[in-house]
């Protein structure tokens, strides 16, 4: 609207000079209207826009999907093929592949089960058809470079890849790979973790199940053994990881968790021990007051935000 108004603006101002004038005129005109701004096609070709729209399908219909893995094989060239495997290698092995951008010992994988193809446990199947995406707790338009690195600083307690690293871009270019077949912005059958009612988490009760149903793999303190990762203490994900919030951790506890014996806590166990877990302590994340811009954080953040805290003041 603005840049329409903008250049037709400026054609009047012009249209008493030359007429290599009118020629820049027109051709702004052209670029600025009929090149970018698709809400207000030429008047000559209204007509046949609308017959081509009439046989697409609708745009920004969300479609729900099933979910499939993608095979190799479906990755006819090979030097497409060698990034999606060094993308895949980099997740399974973060902290020894760029140890400078890993801050614990957590690998993706750690949360990622089965290098991201796990339905239920945060897939990363269809997750390049996902992105760009408003995130609340951001407050922009992500783009999936920027959701990885929320967890290289987060979930990693690292830092932030360089995006134009051939690192990112075979991180990327695995995640595409899971991600073929998938309409952008389609929801996938199984994605995110199966969310679990909220219960009041008792720490005690938390206390006493991590003892017998967890300590064997991540160890008494906490610190992790060679069989499982630290889930707390300072090779853990830091307190402004998605984890940190009690409604993701019970939820992924009860669906991942034990191990071996997946999905045979109850809700209300699942959130005593996630409670546990998450009042130790654990690396903190220094910018975390950030977080929620809008003021608008769910409700089990474990920290107050700057905009919470304004708006609680009344602005
Ligand atoms: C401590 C657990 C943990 C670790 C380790 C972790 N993540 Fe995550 N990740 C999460 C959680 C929790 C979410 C949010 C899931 C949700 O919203 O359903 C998430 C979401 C994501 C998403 C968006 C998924 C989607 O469906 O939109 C991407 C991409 C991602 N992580 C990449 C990574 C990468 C890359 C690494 C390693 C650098 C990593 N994660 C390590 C916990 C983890
Ligand atoms: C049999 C061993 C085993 C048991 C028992 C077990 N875990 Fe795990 N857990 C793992 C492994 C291994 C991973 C990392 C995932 C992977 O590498 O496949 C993991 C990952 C996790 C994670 C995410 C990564 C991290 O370290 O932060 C959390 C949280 C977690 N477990 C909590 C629990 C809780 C709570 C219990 C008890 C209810 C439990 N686990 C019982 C083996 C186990």
């Amino acid at each position: 609207m603005a840049l329409r108004s903008a250049s037709i603006r400026w054609i009047t101002v012009t249209a008493v000079t030359a007429a290599a004038a009118v020629a820049v005129a027109t051709l702004a005109t052209a670029c600025t209207v009929e090149r970018y701004e698709p809400r207000f096609p030429a008047d000559t070709s209204r007509a046949a826009n609308e017959a081509d729209a009439a046989t697409l399908p609708t745009p920004n219909l969300v479609r729900r999907v099933a979910f499939r893995v993608p095979l190799e094989s479906e990755v006819a060239d090979t030097v497409m093929l060698r990034s999606v495997r060094r993308g895949r290698a980099l997740l399974r092995n973060t902290r020894d592949s760029l140890r400078s951008y890993v801050g614990n010992r957590l690998q993706c994988v750690s949360c990622h089960a089965l290098d991201g193809t796990q339905q239920n446990a945060m897939p990363w199947v269809g997750v390049y058809a996902r992105f760009p995406q408003y995130r609340a707790r951001s407050g922009y338009v992500q783009i999936i470079e920027d959701r990885i690195n929320d967890c290289f600083k987060r979930s990693m307690n690292g830092r932030a890849l360089i995006p134009e690293s051939r690192e990112m871009r075979d991180i990327i270019n695995y995640f595409a790979f899971l991600s073929l077949g998938y309409p952008q912005g389609a929801e996938v059958v199984g994605q995110g973790i199966p969310p679990v009612a909220p219960l009041p988490g008792n720490e005690a009760r938390g206390r006493a199940i991590y003892a017998s149903k967890c300590a064997v793999c991540h160890g008494v303190n906490g610190q992790g053994t060679q069989t499982a990762p630290p889930v707390w203490g300072p090779q853990s994900y830091n307190v402004g990881a998605g984890m940190t919030r009690v409604r993701t951790a019970a939820a992924f506890i009860k669906e991942l968790m034990p191990q071996n014996a997946p999905r045979t806590l109850s809700a209300q166990e699942a959130y005593d021990v996630a409670t546990f877990i998450n009042k130790k302590p654990r690396p903190d994340f220094k910018t975390k007051e950030r977080d929620w811009p809008r003021g608008d954080p769910p409700p089990d953040v474990a920290y107050q935000t700057n905009a919470a805290r304004a708006k609680a003041r009344g602005r």
